[in-house]
């Protein structure tokens, strides 16, 4: 398929396609998929409701015809689908730049079959380096040791540049924000740290638990601004002393939706144009009617020059929109 040039209604191009593989998480992070509402009962999708990997493929095929540049493979856990590496091994056929988002504790298991597969980079969340502040948030029996064991796996069969995302949260884990620099500056692995964030309906989100990214600064400390290599780039980069990076995901304070070039598709084949959208548009139905290639296009193009998110920048006027996605549904 030709190549368009694609613009929504502020111009922004295509360019960023974050794919949910799965809704399910072996973490019941507390900002994310509280216990208390993802617990044995919860309604997660069933199987025939989730897009195949032939479907996945067949959709990024589309999407990289209008633009996409970097697919990125999100959950919940992504490494909890059946098989994912043979996903990857489909995907890294297009001319895409792969990455993926993981929690990590699969990586010791999973990391090499991945890198075989084509994957290229993967970025692993981790909000504290102290076991039991690490328990409090993830809430699974999981720990530190074993995503650290995951991202070494990573790092040794050369899925890197590694990142590390960090959510914090006020009294829960800022106090973690030096130790993971230290820990992580001097081995080329970039820290990031996001400020938390309203998404979904479940996490009793307030302001006063916002660690500002001018906060986060000030607690690192000396710190000198990196060009971005990209607008869409959505962490601002910092050098440290030490030649190390760290970068700061600041979308509460300072949004970035000026240059959000990012859509998103949930496991169940739904396009979502914003992180904070109530709804979605389902592709997947229009594949399984037997729709052609062109015509999925054409639907995703008007889709797409139809936007109009900057849930961000007008966030205060927002704040009753009810019912939006979850982050566990739609992917990070
Ligand atoms: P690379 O730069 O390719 O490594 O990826 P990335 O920074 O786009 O991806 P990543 O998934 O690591 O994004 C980090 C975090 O930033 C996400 O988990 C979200 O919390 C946040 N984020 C990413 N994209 C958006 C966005 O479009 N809007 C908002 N508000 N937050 C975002
Ligand atoms: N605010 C900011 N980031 C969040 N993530 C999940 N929920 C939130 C939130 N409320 C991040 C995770 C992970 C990525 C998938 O999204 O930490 O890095
Ligand atoms: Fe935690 Fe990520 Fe799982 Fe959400 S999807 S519960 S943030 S590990
Ligand atoms: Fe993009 Fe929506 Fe995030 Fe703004 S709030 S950067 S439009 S995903």
């Amino acid at each position: 398929m030709r190549a368009v040039d694609l613009r929504d209604s502020f111009g922004r191009p295509l360019r960023d396609l974050r794919i949910s593989v799965t809704d399910r998480c072996n973490f019941r992070c507390t900002y994310c998929m509280p216990k208390e509402v993802f617990g044995k009962d919860f309604p997660f999708m069933p199987k025939d409701s989730i897009m195949s990997f032939e479907e996945i493929d067949r959709l990024a095929g589309i999407f990289v015809s209008l633009g996409v540049k970097k697919i990125r493979l999100t959950g919940g856990e992504p490494l909890l689908r059946k098989n994912i590496h043979q996903l990857i091994s489909m995907l890294s056929l297009r001319e895409v730049e792969l990455a993926m988002t993981t929690n990590g504790v699969l990586l010791p298991r999973y990391a090499p079959s991945l890198s075989a597969a084509g994957l290229d980079r993967i970025t692993v969340s981790l909000d504290a380096l102290d076991e039991s502040t690490f328990a409090a948030i993830t809430d699974s029996g999981h720990t530190v040791a074993a995503v650290l064991a995951g991202i070494e796996a990573a790092e040794s069969v050369g899925l890197g540049p590694i990142k590390i995302n960090t959510v914090i949260k006020r009294s829960t884990n800022e106090d973690e924000i030096l130790e993971l620099v230290e820990r992580f500056s001097n081995r080329e692995i970039a820290v990031r740290f996001i400020e938390f964030m309203d998404v979904g309906n479940t996490n009793g989100w307030s302001m006063d638990e916002v660690v500002s990214a001018e906060e986060i600064r000030d607690i690192i400390g000396e710190l000198s601004i990196i060009p971005p290599n990209n607008p869409s780039d959505v962490a601002k980069k910092y050098r440290l002393p030490n030649g190390g990076e760290v970068g700061i995901i600041s979308s509460v304070t300072e949004p970035f939706c000026n240059e959000c070039t990012r859509a998103r598709i949930s496991s169940d084949g739904r396009l979502f144009t914003c992180l904070f959208s109530n709804k979605g548009l389902d592709i997947l139905s229009l594949m399984r009617e037997g729709k052609d290639d062109s015509e999925i296009s054409a639907v995703i193009q008007e889709y797409w020059k139809s936007r109009d998110d900057r849930y961000s920048e007008i966030r205060s006027k927002n704040s009753k929109i009810e019912d939006r996605v979850e982050m566990s549904y739609i992917g990070g």
